[in-house]
Parts: C-alpha cells; structure tokens; sequence
C-alpha cells in the first residue's frame, strides 16, 4: 500500500480560521497531540508575521520530536531568515516557500510577469537551499494557474531544490476531476518529478475539499495537507480525519494509507476545538457527535441484528468508548483514577489529587458524572492561561419585570480583591458590566457562544468568548454547572489573555499573507 504523508496546518491555517487566537502553550499543546495521533508533518506557524509568532513556533520546534515541524514563509530572504532562526532546535525542520502563480494573483496582488515570478520564486528556492535540506514550494492559487505555467513553475522548484511541491486550491475552486488532473498533468509532464513529492491543499468553499484531496490522492499526490476538524481560512481546510478515514475505510478503491493512530483521532479533535473555541458540529463527519448516532427505528433495528448493516466504521476505530459508566459523588478516588484511564488519562499524582477535588465538587453540584464531564473537566484545565484577575464570586438578581443587575468580587493578581455592581439589559451584559467596571479595561465582546458539554437539565454549560482591543483579539472559556458562571469565567479568561498577549510586543492578531 502507498503512504499518503499527512501535513497538519492546524497550527497555521487553521489558526486563520475568524475569532482563532492559539498562545504559545496551546500551540505546543496541540502540536504535542498531533504528534500522538503520528502526523509526519507539522506546519507551526508563520515565523515573519510578528516575533510572537516566531516564538511559538520555536516552542513547538523544540516541543515536538516525531514529525517534521514545518515554518511558512514569502518568497523573501527576511522571511526565510525567520523560519531559519524559528526552526532552531528541531529535530527535522523544513521550510515551506510559497508564491502565488494564478494570472489574477499575478496581475492583481504581485503585480509580476510570468518570468518574474518564476525568478523570484527561484531565487527562494536557492536561497532557503544553502539552510534547509526539505523545502516545500507552493504555488498559491494553483487550481486557477494555466496548467502549462504550472508545470513550468514545478519544473523550476525541482531544479532550485524544493523536495515537495505543494498545489493549494486556495480559493476551493476546483471540482474532484479538475484538481486530479492536475496532479496527473505534473506526473506526465514534469521532467524528474519522480525525484520529489507532490502534496495537495484544498480550501473547502465549495464543500469539496476532502473529494479534491482524494482525488489529488488518486492521482499521484504522495501528501495531503489539512487541519483537524477543518477548520482553516473561510469555509476551512480538508479535514485530516476525513481523509485518514477514507483511506482506512476504503483501501480496496483508494489503495492508499495513512500511518496516523487513528485512535487518537477522537482526542484530537475535542483537543482543538476546545483551544480554538470552534466548536464541531453535530453532524460533521467521524468527529460530530452524531456521527455514530442512529436515530431511526428501522436503522436502529438493523443495528441490533448485525452492526455493519449502517456502520461502515467503528466508533472505537477513532478512540470513542462505549462504556457509558458514570460516576457519582460516591464514587472514589480508585473508580476515578480507573475511569481516567479507561478515557485514556494518565494522570501523575499531584494532578490526578487537583482533578479529583474537581470531580468531587462537580459531582455535589450534579447527580451522575458522565464520560462528557469528565473531558471537559480534565481538558478545561489543559494549557494554564495567565491569572491577573480571577473570580472570587458572582451574584445575579433577574426578573423579566426589572432591570438585571450582577455584582462581582474578583481577586487580582497583587491579591488585593476589587468588588463592583452593575446593571445590563440582560444578566450575562449585567455580568460583563461589573467586570469591567473592575478592570477598567476597555474591550469589546466580539462572539459569544454557549453549548452543554452533556445531557439533562443539570448539565455543565461551557461558554467561548471573543474579546477584542483594537488590533488584539483573544478567546476565552468558562465552565460551570450555572451558565452565568460560565460566562463570567469565560470572560475574565479572554481578559487574562488579552493582557498576556499586550505584554509580548510584536504578538500579531492575524497573519497578513501578502
Ligand atoms: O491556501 C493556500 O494557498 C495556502 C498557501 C500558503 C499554501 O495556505
Ligand atoms: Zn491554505
């Protein structure tokens, strides 16, 4: 069976994704999961973009020994320079050049001839060559570049010393039949591309890019480049579990495979979306939660007389558990620690003591702790944000016939604690008054959603909010059996980022690929 090398951008291009904030720990946390799940390739970040950026991706360089850890940069030496000195540390660093080909990109954004880009794209192939032996070129916009301008920009790559040429879908033009061709075109048409990989990159606005990937796949591609949950630019990237499942699902047709631990699968995708706030939805393939779900009386019927009648893969084939074993607040210390384990936790002691305390409290709030709680408990905690103000309590008073009003005492970080009241047109806008009557900051709520980790009507609400100060945006999370709680938290979460990010100069909001 071929290998198909799996290119994680989650870090990059999924962090581009609206309202997508990672701080330097987060990324490393997520980096440390994809390495779990056995991705070959991880693209860290933009390194020229601000020196924040430069710095994560060093965290992660140094972070990460079983993948390749990628930087993005322009056809420019200062950006090559940034991966250079962003890369410093990894194990099997690489760099990934890229420059648009497209005859709208060349006429509108870079303003160049077909020969210019050619020789500036070259000049960066040549000049990366002297620091890193894996380079990785793309042609941005390929899926609208004339094909016969496209082979000769791959043919340049392969004679400057790029070792994969990458073709982006950028805009997620192109259909199944259209992207496949292309990849067959290069085959057919480039001199010595045997001599290197070729890697496809689809953007989903047309809702196909795992399709267009497949079918890169089924024409030669040797990597595919994606994100976990697809989350990316716009409408997102190819979903990196969607292709690991089609491949695993049909190596009859596909004849292909990934070498990724499909086990992990489930993890890793709870892990991002909980980082970045985007949450998946329920009918998003193998990861939504009505994936597995079988709702109807005759599917359900065929379920209970042989499983494979509507289950073409196995919930466990991605790391979901079936025991649907809850615990209680009876339930000790032993049945926790073995239940973790079961969820696939292996918590050292000082740790394990902190979760179950958690537990324990979780558990006098709500009767049955379910496998839900539990993840949301353990991963809630994952990646300590900055505490320079911390919620002591909260109280609310509501009534459809008044005014809301909350009162908030909060605990800042010299330890000196601050107390105020405010009134909201509604309880969460009351709660988010006095908090900033508080901290005297001025932000502006950006997004704010809610959803319940589990079911019933005792169920944890978790709360994501965006906050922004002028160019800074930051994400926030709060978790509590009372959703105004939550919010609170998830507020004052978003505040303590915020400031974090003020204090490291050169932190960029978003990437700015020009
Ligand atoms: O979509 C795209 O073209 C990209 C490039 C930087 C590869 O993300
Ligand atoms: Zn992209």
């Amino acid at each position: 069976m071929r290998k198909i090398y799996i290119f994680d951008t989650t870090l990059r291009d999924g962090e581009q994704s609206p309202g997508v904030n990672l701080n330097t720990k987060e990324k490393v946390e997520i980096a440390l999961q994809l390495e779990k799940l056995g991705v070959d390739r991880i693209e860290a970040g933009f390194p020229a973009a601000s020196p924040g950026d430069l710095a994560a991706v060093n965290a992660v360089a140094r972070a990460v020994k079983d993948a390749s850890i990628i930087g993005l940069s322009r056809s420019r030496e200062q950006d090559i320079d940034a991966v250079r000195e962003a890369l410093q540390g990894a194990q099997d660093p690489c760099i990934h050049l890229f420059l648009a080909t497209s005859p709208i990109h060349r006429k509108h954004k870079l303003r160049m001839e077909k020969a210019q880009v050619l020789e500036t794209a070259e000049r960066a192939i040549r000049y990366a060559k002297q620091y890193f032996n894996k380079i990785e070129f793309s042609p941005e916009d390929a899926g609208r570049t004339e094909l016969d301008f496209l082979c000769e920009v791959t043919e340049m790559a392969i004679k400057a010393g790029a070792t994969v040429v990458n073709i982006p879908d950028t805009v997620g033009y192109m259909n199944p039949q259209e992207f496949g061709n292309i990849f067959k075109t290069l085959k057919e048409n480039v001199p010595n591309i045997e001599t290197i990989q070729l890697s496809a990159h689809c953007h989903d606005d047309l809702g196909m890019a795992t399709a267009n990937a497949l079918s890169a796949i089924l024409n030669g591609a040797d990597q595919v480049e994606g994100t976990i949950n697809g989350i990316g630019e716009r409408a997102g990237n190819t979903a990196l579990e969607e292709i690991a499942l089609a491949l695993a699902t049909r190596p009859d047709y596909f004849g292909a495979q990934t070498t990724l631990n499909l086990k992990e699968i489930a993890k890793t995708s709870r892990l991002v979306s909980k980082l970045t706030g985007m949450v998946v939805p329920g009918n998003k393939a193998i990861v939504g939660a009505n994936a597995f779900a079988h709702e109807s009386g005759i599917h359900q019927d065929g379920m209970l007389k042989e499983k494979t009648t509507y289950e073409i893969i196995s919930p466990d084939t991605i790391g979901l558990k079936d025991s649907k074993l809850v615990l209680g607040k009876h339930s000790g210390r032993h049945a926790f620690r073995e239940k973790l384990v079961d969820l696939g936790y292996e918590l050292e002691e000082t740790a394990l003591n902190e979760a179950f305390a958690k537990f324990k409290d979780l558990a006098d709030r709500k009767k049955n702790v379910t496998d839900e709680d539990l993840y949301a408990l353990l991963e809630a905690k994952l990646v300590d944000s900055p505490e320079v103000y911390a919620l002591e309590a909260i109280q609310v008073s509501y009534g459809n016939q008044s005014t809301p009003s909350a009162s908030v005492r909060i605990r800042k970080e010299d330890g000196s604690i601050a107390e105020e009241v405010a009134i909201g047109n509604g309880s969460v806008d009351a709660i988010y008054n006095a908090i900033d009557k508080v901290t005297q900051e001025t932000v502006e709520l950006e997004d704010y959603s809610i959803q319940s980790v589990s079911q019933g009507k005792d169920a944890q609400g978790e709360v994501h909010v965006v906050l922004r100060e002028g160019e800074d945006s930051a994400t926030g999370r709060g978790l509590s059996t009372d959703i105004l709680e939550a919010s609170a938290r998830a507020y004052i979460d978003a505040l303590n980022r915020l400031i974090d990010k003020r204090k490291s100069p050169g932190r960029r909001d978003k990437m700015s690929l020009i």
